[in-house]
């Protein structure tokens, strides 16, 4: 059964939509990944996803249920990393942890160590006292990474969540989201970096304008378009342009006289 389900969602900005008759199903232990270029609607999508705006058409179903009827109980099981954050500049990481885990009623003593866990593993322990307004960007990320995994979700909505990351931090979030996702955890994420969601994901929705243009399991995605490399489908489905004569282009304008 689909834990988290978007049946023909629509979002409309004015009349302008972002969204057009977005379906698909995310069951527990799927990693469904959302790609689509710049404006394409991602966004939009997850903040449909997360109840943070109401869907202009369609639903979004948490165990088969409108997660607009109990938006407080879907958000106890929902992790979530926004693609940008306005973390509150003079709290430290560890204070701005704390307010998140009183916010989800998790209990002092069990979030107090979890948290000192946390940052320890993702490298923040040494900053736990600095406020938030002078940590890096990728300092930055990691806080919402714990943040969004400390109470345990069952889905997890990630809106690029290595934006800003390093190596290292790369690699251990490919693979925390495969051990999460072994361990029965249903992962939506979003994205426009094909190299990282093609080895990442189950499954693949590709959106353009707005609208699905490509949903399947990854393998199914392939086949259908037949070529093995996703970035070729990417480029086939999504950009009619000539990337390379684009680049030459600007190359043309910036060395341009003035
Ligand atoms: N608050 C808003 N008001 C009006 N239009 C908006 C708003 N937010 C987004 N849009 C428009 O909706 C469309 C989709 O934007 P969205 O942020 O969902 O794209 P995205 O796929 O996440 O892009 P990116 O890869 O750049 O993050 C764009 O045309 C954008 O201009
Ligand atoms: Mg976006």
């Amino acid at each position: 059964m689909a834990v988290l389900e978007a049946i023909a969602l629509a979002k409309l900005y004015g009349s302008v939509p972002a969204v057009r008759e977005v379906t698909f199903r995310l069951e527990p232990g799927q990693v469904l990944g959302y790609l689509g270029p710049n404006g394409s609607g991602k966004s939009t999508t997850v903040k449909v996803l997360t109840g943070l705006l109401q869907p202009t058409h369609g639903q979004v179903l948490f165990e088969g249920k409108d997660i607009q009827r109990d938006l407080v109980s879907y958000r106890k099981r929902l992790g979530y990393v926004p693609e940008e954050a306005n973390l509150y500049p003079f709290l430290t990481g560890e204070e701005y942890l704390e307010m998140v885990g009183t916010l989800r009623a998790l209990s002092r003593t069990r979030m107090k160590t979890k948290i000192s866990s946390l940052l320890e593993l993702f490298s923040l322990f040494p900053h736990r006292h600095v406020s938030l307004g002078s940590y890096s960007k990728g300092m930055r990320q990691r806080v919402l990474l714990i943040a969004a995994l400390m109470d345990n979700p069952d889905v997890l909505v990630l809106d690029e969540p290595l934006s800003g990351l390093d190596v290292t931090s790369v690699l251990i979030i490919k693979n925390l989201i495969r051990a999460l996702s072994a361990r029965g955890k249903a992962v939506f994420y979003c994205s426009h970096i094909l190299e990282v969601v093609e080895k990442l994901c189950s499954q693949l929705l590709i959106l353009r304008n707005g609208q699905v243009i490509a949903y399947g399991s990854t393998e199914e995605v392939r086949q259908r378009i037949g070529q093995s490399s996703l970035e070729h489908i990417f480029l086939q489905l999504v950009e009619d342009k000539d990337v390379a004569q684009v680049a030459n282009e600007i190359v043309d304008v910036v060395v341009s006289p003035s």
